[in-house]
């Protein structure tokens, strides 16, 4: 089962190559239309985006399926954004503007899509160099709200597409739905176990017992002169 496990993992690594070998082929053949620098430039945006929206799928089916081993899953599918985010930034950088950086100074000021692509790139450049496991480890709680940001990098690739687009807003269109479906999942299942949390965590109360008469006490009706006790009690508030 470990050894099946690895090798699924070992090919999904591989597979995630594929978009890449395809663009190299298509630049290798010429087969990247009029504009070959925008149609890299662009084909590396699509594939960092589609890898940032499949990491976010990987909790809502480890949620249905039950199926514990997809944090790795989810953390290569990140890693893999943050590298085609990576190489559509160098194609900027480098191809589009030849590190001009006066010009690219200038692109960035007068482009406000440029700055959502911006804070997407640097949220994901946080979560990949906070992956690691003795990251997570170190990091304690903060590594879960760090990585809550992803959300955050979705929406800001998505406003990043959408804002930069003059024709067709289907494409953008469909990642919107699907990053605000998966964020409502997440939403859902955080209410649902708050519900049961407050519902099973007990809470220290104190429990006052009144005195008891002492003419009770005297004709034996009870033995206890009046006590104040703690307890723990469900807190259903
Ligand atoms: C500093 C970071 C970034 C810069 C400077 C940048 C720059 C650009 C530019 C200039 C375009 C327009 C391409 C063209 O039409 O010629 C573009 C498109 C795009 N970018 Fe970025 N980007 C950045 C980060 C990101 C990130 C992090 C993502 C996704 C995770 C992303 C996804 C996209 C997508 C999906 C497109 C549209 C592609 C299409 O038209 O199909 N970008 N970006």
């Amino acid at each position: 089962m470990v050894l099946r496990l690895n090798s699924l993992w070992s090919v999904t690594t591989v597979a995630c190559l594929i978009p890449l070998l395809w663009l190299l082929i298509d630049v290798g053949i010429n087969n990247l239309g009029s504009n070959p620098i925008q149609a890299v430039h662009i084909r590396l945006g699509d594939w960092a985006l589609r890898f940032l929206c499949l990491t976010l799928v990987i909790t809502p089916v480890q949620t249905v399926t039950k199926f514990r081993g997809m944090a790795a899953y989810r953390q290569m599918l990140g890693l893999y954004a943050f590298f085609y985010a990576t190489l559509h930034l160098l194609a900027y950088l480098l191809v589009d503007h030849a590190l001009v950086w006066n010009l690219i100074g200038i692109d960035i000021l007068e482009s406000p899509y440029i700055w959502f692509g911006l804070v997407c790139y640097l949220i994901v450049f946080l979560l990949a160099i906070t992956s690691p496991k003795w990251a997570k480890k170190r990091m304690g709680k903060a590594w879960k709200k760090l990585h809550r940001y992803i959300y955050i990098a979705a929406l800001a690739g998505v406003v990043h597409y959408f804002w930069q687009l003059k024709g067709n807003l289907a494409d953008p269109l469909f990642y919107l739905i699907v990053v605000i479906v998966l964020l409502g999942f997440r939403v859902l299942v955080w209410l649902k176990n708050r519900k049961f949390n407050k519902m099973m965590i007990p809470t220290r109360k104190k429990i006052l017992v009144l005195p008891v008469k002492q003419d009770d006490v005297l004709a034996g009706i009870s033995d206890k002169q009046g006590i104040t006790v703690e307890s723990w009690v469900d807190d259903e508030t």
